[in-house]
Protein backbone atom coordinates (compact mmCIF):
# COMPACT_ATOMS: atom_id res chain seq x y z
CA UNK A 1 0.00 0.00 0.00
CA UNK A 2 1.63 2.81 -0.82
CA UNK A 3 1.63 6.29 1.68
CA UNK A 4 1.31 9.49 1.74
CA UNK A 5 2.86 12.61 3.31
CA UNK A 6 0.39 15.81 3.26
CA UNK A 7 3.48 18.89 3.76
CA UNK A 8 2.07 22.06 4.91
CA UNK A 9 3.51 25.53 4.85
CA UNK A 10 3.63 28.08 7.84
CA UNK A 11 6.98 29.69 7.19
CA UNK A 12 5.90 32.99 5.57
CA UNK A 13 6.15 36.24 6.91
CA UNK A 14 2.46 37.13 5.55
CA UNK A 15 4.37 40.56 4.17
CA UNK A 16 0.63 41.52 1.80
CA UNK A 17 -1.24 40.74 4.98
CA UNK A 18 0.28 43.96 6.56
CA UNK A 19 -0.73 42.29 10.26
CA UNK A 20 1.66 41.63 13.27
CA UNK A 21 1.64 38.23 13.20
CA UNK A 22 2.29 35.98 10.24
CA UNK A 23 -1.36 35.73 8.68
CA UNK A 24 -1.37 31.77 9.13
CA UNK A 25 -1.45 32.48 12.75
CA UNK A 26 -4.18 34.75 13.14
CA UNK A 27 -7.33 33.69 14.35
CA UNK A 28 -10.62 33.49 12.79
CA UNK A 29 -13.61 32.10 14.01
CA UNK A 30 -11.73 31.82 17.22
CA UNK A 31 -9.26 29.23 15.50
CA UNK A 32 -5.60 30.20 14.08
CA UNK A 33 -5.65 29.82 10.63
CA UNK A 34 -3.44 26.87 10.53
CA UNK A 35 -5.44 24.61 12.24
CA UNK A 36 -8.14 24.86 9.14
CA UNK A 37 -5.48 22.87 7.02
CA UNK A 38 -4.21 20.63 9.64
CA UNK A 39 -7.53 19.65 10.54
CA UNK A 40 -8.34 18.92 6.78
CA UNK A 41 -5.53 16.71 5.74
CA UNK A 42 -5.94 14.88 9.28
CA UNK A 43 -9.60 13.94 8.27
CA UNK A 44 -8.23 13.00 4.55
CA UNK A 45 -6.30 9.84 3.35
CA UNK A 46 -2.77 10.93 4.39
CA UNK A 47 -0.98 9.39 6.64
CA UNK A 48 1.06 11.84 8.20
CA UNK A 49 1.69 15.42 8.08
CA UNK A 50 4.73 17.42 8.17
CA UNK A 51 4.11 20.97 9.45
CA UNK A 52 6.85 24.03 8.21
CA UNK A 53 7.35 27.02 10.54
CA UNK A 54 9.89 29.60 11.14
CA UNK A 55 12.34 28.29 14.05
CA UNK A 56 11.10 30.52 16.77
CA UNK A 57 7.05 29.39 15.65
CA UNK A 58 7.80 25.19 16.16
CA UNK A 59 7.05 25.14 20.16
CA UNK A 60 3.76 27.46 19.47
CA UNK A 61 2.66 25.09 16.18
CA UNK A 62 3.27 21.70 18.62
CA UNK A 63 1.25 23.73 21.02
CA UNK A 64 -1.74 23.81 17.94
CA UNK A 65 -1.39 20.21 16.92
CA UNK A 66 -2.00 19.22 20.73
CA UNK A 67 -5.19 21.80 20.85
CA UNK A 68 -6.39 20.71 17.80
CA UNK A 69 -5.57 16.93 17.77
CA UNK A 70 -3.89 16.58 15.04
CA UNK A 71 -2.46 13.19 15.30
CA UNK A 72 -1.45 12.63 12.56
CA UNK A 73 0.93 15.15 12.56
CA UNK A 74 4.47 13.78 14.31
CA UNK A 75 7.00 16.40 12.68
CA UNK A 76 7.04 19.83 13.16
CA UNK A 77 10.19 21.26 11.11
CA UNK A 78 11.95 24.45 10.06
CA UNK A 79 10.98 26.24 7.16
CA UNK A 80 13.73 28.40 5.02
CA UNK A 81 14.45 31.89 3.41
CA UNK A 82 12.19 31.30 0.34
CA UNK A 83 8.93 28.85 -0.20
CA UNK A 84 11.04 26.88 -1.96
CA UNK A 85 13.16 26.17 0.19
CA UNK A 86 10.46 25.70 2.71
CA UNK A 87 9.55 22.74 0.89
CA UNK A 88 12.43 21.35 0.17
CA UNK A 89 12.97 20.72 4.04
CA UNK A 90 9.70 19.56 4.30
CA UNK A 91 10.01 17.05 1.62
CA UNK A 92 13.01 16.06 3.42
CA UNK A 93 11.37 15.53 6.63
CA UNK A 94 7.98 13.55 4.96
CA UNK A 95 8.62 10.10 4.16
CA UNK A 96 5.97 8.69 2.21
CA UNK A 97 5.45 7.06 -1.53
CA UNK A 98 3.86 10.91 -2.42
CA UNK A 99 3.94 13.80 -0.70
CA UNK A 100 0.94 16.52 -0.80
CA UNK A 101 2.31 20.29 -0.57
CA UNK A 102 0.00 22.53 0.46
CA UNK A 103 -0.42 25.89 1.20
CA UNK A 104 -1.38 26.50 4.53
CA UNK A 105 -2.33 30.26 4.09
CA UNK A 106 -5.57 27.90 2.20
CA UNK A 107 -7.40 26.99 5.17
CA UNK A 108 -10.83 25.98 2.85
CA UNK A 109 -9.23 22.70 1.15
CA UNK A 110 -12.00 20.75 0.70
CA UNK A 111 -12.21 16.33 1.34
CA UNK A 112 -13.29 16.22 -2.53
CA UNK A 113 -10.39 18.26 -4.13
CA UNK A 114 -7.81 16.61 -1.90
CA UNK A 115 -9.16 13.10 -2.59
CA UNK A 116 -9.28 13.80 -6.55
CA UNK A 117 -5.35 15.19 -6.07
CA UNK A 118 -4.55 12.19 -4.42
CA UNK A 119 -6.60 9.63 -6.94
CA UNK A 120 -4.74 12.15 -10.17
CA UNK A 121 -1.11 11.50 -8.39
CA UNK A 122 -0.94 8.04 -8.24
CA UNK A 123 -2.25 7.65 -12.01
CA UNK A 124 0.28 10.42 -13.29
CA UNK A 125 2.61 11.18 -11.12
CA UNK A 126 2.16 14.43 -10.43
CA UNK A 127 -1.16 16.33 -9.87
CA UNK A 128 -2.29 20.07 -9.32
CA UNK A 129 -5.61 21.78 -8.84
CA UNK A 130 -6.01 24.50 -11.43
CA UNK A 131 -9.23 27.16 -11.86
CA UNK A 132 -10.36 29.55 -14.34
CA UNK A 133 -8.92 32.59 -14.54
CA UNK A 134 -11.63 35.20 -14.12
CA UNK A 135 -10.01 38.37 -14.99
CA UNK A 136 -8.19 39.21 -18.25
CA UNK A 137 -4.61 38.80 -17.88
CA UNK A 138 -1.45 40.76 -19.42
CA UNK A 139 2.18 40.94 -18.88
CA UNK A 140 3.40 44.56 -17.70
CA UNK A 141 6.77 45.55 -19.21
CA UNK A 142 9.49 47.38 -16.91
CA UNK A 143 8.61 50.66 -18.62
CA UNK A 144 4.84 50.42 -17.82
CA UNK A 145 3.41 49.67 -21.38
CA UNK A 146 1.23 46.87 -21.54
CA UNK A 147 1.70 43.68 -23.78
CA UNK A 148 0.00 41.58 -25.39
CA UNK A 149 -3.20 40.14 -23.90
CA UNK A 150 -3.33 36.60 -23.32
CA UNK A 151 -5.78 33.62 -24.37
CA UNK A 152 -8.05 34.11 -21.25
CA UNK A 153 -10.00 30.89 -22.06
CA UNK A 154 -6.04 29.17 -22.80
CA UNK A 155 -5.29 30.21 -18.72
CA UNK A 156 -5.48 28.65 -15.42
CA UNK A 157 -4.81 29.88 -11.92
CA UNK A 158 -2.46 27.38 -9.72
CA UNK A 159 -3.73 26.18 -6.40
CA UNK A 160 -2.60 23.64 -3.82
CA UNK A 161 -2.17 20.85 -2.72
CA UNK A 162 0.65 19.88 -5.45
CA UNK A 163 1.56 16.22 -5.28
CA UNK A 164 4.14 14.46 -6.88
CA UNK A 165 6.25 10.70 -6.00
CA UNK A 166 8.32 12.28 -3.32
CA UNK A 167 11.29 10.53 -4.73
CA UNK A 168 11.29 12.74 -8.24
CA UNK A 169 10.31 16.19 -6.63
CA UNK A 170 13.06 15.67 -4.21
CA UNK A 171 15.46 14.74 -7.05
CA UNK A 172 14.46 18.34 -8.69
CA UNK A 173 15.29 20.09 -6.13
CA UNK A 174 18.36 18.85 -5.95
CA UNK A 175 19.24 18.72 -9.36
CA UNK A 176 18.24 22.30 -9.23
CA UNK A 177 20.05 23.36 -5.88
CA UNK A 178 23.42 21.35 -7.47
CA UNK A 179 22.47 24.27 -10.60
CA UNK A 180 22.27 26.92 -8.45
CA UNK A 181 18.74 28.01 -9.02
CA UNK A 182 17.21 31.07 -7.63
CA UNK A 183 14.50 29.93 -5.82
CA UNK A 184 13.15 33.46 -5.52
CA UNK A 185 11.07 33.40 -8.46
CA UNK A 186 9.91 30.03 -7.89
CA UNK A 187 5.86 30.38 -6.94
CA UNK A 188 4.78 26.97 -6.69
CA UNK A 189 6.43 23.37 -6.80
CA UNK A 190 4.84 22.58 -10.36
CA UNK A 191 7.70 25.13 -11.59
CA UNK A 192 10.44 22.72 -9.91
CA UNK A 193 9.05 19.53 -11.40
CA UNK A 194 9.44 20.95 -15.09
CA UNK A 195 12.92 23.28 -14.23
CA UNK A 196 14.44 20.14 -12.16
CA UNK A 197 13.18 17.02 -14.14
CA UNK A 198 11.27 17.82 -16.90
CA UNK A 199 7.90 16.59 -15.59
CA UNK A 200 4.51 17.99 -16.43
CA UNK A 201 1.70 17.69 -13.79
CA UNK A 202 -1.83 16.43 -14.46
CA UNK A 203 -4.48 19.23 -13.82
CA UNK A 204 -7.70 18.02 -11.64
CA UNK A 205 -10.09 20.44 -10.87
CA UNK A 206 -9.85 23.62 -8.29
CA UNK A 207 -11.71 25.15 -6.32
CA UNK A 208 -12.85 28.96 -5.73
CA UNK A 209 -13.66 28.50 -1.96
CA UNK A 210 -9.62 27.24 -1.47
CA UNK A 211 -8.41 30.82 -2.08
CA UNK A 212 -4.93 31.84 -0.73
CA UNK A 213 -5.46 34.05 2.10
CA UNK A 214 -3.10 36.82 1.31
CA UNK A 215 -4.42 40.29 2.08
CA UNK A 216 -6.75 41.89 4.65
CA UNK A 217 -9.42 41.77 1.78
CA UNK A 218 -9.57 37.83 1.78
CA UNK A 219 -9.61 37.61 5.71
CA UNK A 220 -12.68 39.29 5.50
CA UNK A 221 -14.11 37.15 3.06
CA UNK A 222 -12.94 34.40 4.93
CA UNK A 223 -14.45 35.26 8.17
CA UNK A 224 -17.66 35.21 6.06
CA UNK A 225 -17.08 31.96 4.43
CA UNK A 226 -16.80 30.01 7.77
N1 LIG B 1 5.83 29.96 2.96
C1 LIG B 1 6.77 29.19 3.66
N2 LIG B 1 8.08 29.61 3.72
C2 LIG B 1 8.46 30.76 3.13
C3 LIG B 1 7.52 31.54 2.41
C4 LIG B 1 6.20 31.11 2.33
O1 LIG B 1 6.42 28.15 4.22
N3 LIG B 1 9.74 31.14 3.25
C5 LIG B 1 4.43 29.52 2.94
C6 LIG B 1 3.47 30.52 3.56
O2 LIG B 1 3.44 30.38 4.99
C7 LIG B 1 2.16 30.20 2.88
C8 LIG B 1 2.59 29.60 1.53
O3 LIG B 1 4.00 29.36 1.62
O4 LIG B 1 1.41 29.22 3.57
C9 LIG B 1 2.24 30.51 0.37
O5 LIG B 1 3.02 31.69 0.43
P1 LIG B 1 2.45 33.17 0.47
O6 LIG B 1 0.97 33.19 0.35
O7 LIG B 1 3.28 33.99 -0.44
O8 LIG B 1 2.75 33.56 2.02
P2 LIG B 1 3.82 34.56 2.59
O9 LIG B 1 5.09 34.40 1.87
O10 LIG B 1 3.80 34.36 4.06
O11 LIG B 1 3.14 35.98 2.27
P3 LIG B 1 3.78 37.24 1.50
O12 LIG B 1 4.26 36.72 0.17
O13 LIG B 1 2.67 38.22 1.43
O14 LIG B 1 4.92 37.70 2.37
MG1 LIG C 1 5.23 34.82 -0.26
Amino acid sequence: METISAIVLAAGKGSRMKSDRPKQFMEVAGKPLIAYSLEAFEKSAADEIVLVTGQSDIEYCEKIVRKYKVSKCTQVTAGGAVRALSVYNGIKAASGDYVLIHDGARPLVSQRLIADTIEAVEKYKAAVPVIPVKDTIRQISPDGTLMDAFDRSKLVGMQTPQAFERKSILSAYEKLISDVCDFSQITDDVMIMEKGAGLHAHPVPGEEENRKITTPEDLEWLASHI
